[in-house]
């Protein structure tokens, strides 16, 4: 019994022991325990930058896919020093396509002027306007230059202000002016930009 009760005194002390020493310690010296807590500090404050760091990065990675799908597009250098715009085979095909509509479309409008038809000549505009714009593919519209997006939807605006201007009494030599303004615009877009299909495609 007494074996036992020394036993479990010393059990009782043992297990108290290192318990009581560990709090004694940090207790007893609360200058000691301050290091402590600074040392704690710096890696909370840490930690709590990763959170805001990872959406930093992640907002720089949207950022930069923006710019590149929004402003600079998908581009190389052409032979002639012209930019090529590089799309895949069926989006030259779809470009190309509405450019030789561009031209259907400018013979009817110079045809209907030249016969007076302000009504023909609005529609001829009309389908050459923003309408046609929603055709274009999104993945497509992520590969055109922010400069090459604003000479076609100006274009594209020029024919539905033409049209409007047409159907609102407009005379055939104003027309004919708004259609100048516009081929410029052509122009200076095909004086700027090639297409190009890369190696891969
Ligand atoms: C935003 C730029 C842009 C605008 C605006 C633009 N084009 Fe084009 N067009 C091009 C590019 C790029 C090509 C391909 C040229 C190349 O690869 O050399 C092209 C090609 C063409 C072609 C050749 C089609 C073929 O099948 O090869 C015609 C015709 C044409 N454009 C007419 C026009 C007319 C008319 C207008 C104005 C009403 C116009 N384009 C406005 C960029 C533009």
């Amino acid at each position: 019994m007494e074996t036992n009760d020394r036993d479990l005194g010393s059990n009782g002390m043992s297990a108290a022991g290192p318990p009581q020493g560990a709090n004694s310690a940090p207790a007893g010296g609360s200058a000691a325990a301050k290091p402590q807590a600074w040392g704690d500090h710096p890696s909370t404050a840490g930690r709590r930058w990763v959170y805001p760091a990872i959406v930093v990065v992640l907002l720089l990675v949207i950022a930069a896919m923006a710019w590149k799908f929004i402003v600079a597009g998908s581009t190389a250098p052409a032979a002639d020093g012209r930019v090529a715009v590089m799309l895949a085979p069926a989006e030259r095909a779809l470009v190309l396509g509405e450019m030789r509509g561009f031209v259907a479309g400018v013979e009817r409008i110079v045809d209907a002027a030249s016969r007076d038809d302000m009504q023909a000549l609005a529609a001829a505009a009309r389908t050459m306007g923003g309408a046609r714009m929603h055709d274009a593919p999104v993945a497509m519209m992520g590969k055109l230059p922010l400069p090459f997006k604003k000479l076609a939807f100006g274009v594209h605006r020029g024919f539905d202000a033409l049209a409007a201007e047409a159907e609102g009494g407009g005379t055939p030599k104003q027309s004919l002016a708004a259609l100048a303004g516009i081929l410029q615009q052509c122009v200076a877009c095909h004086a700027a930009y090639a297409l190009g299909t890369p190696a891969s495609e």
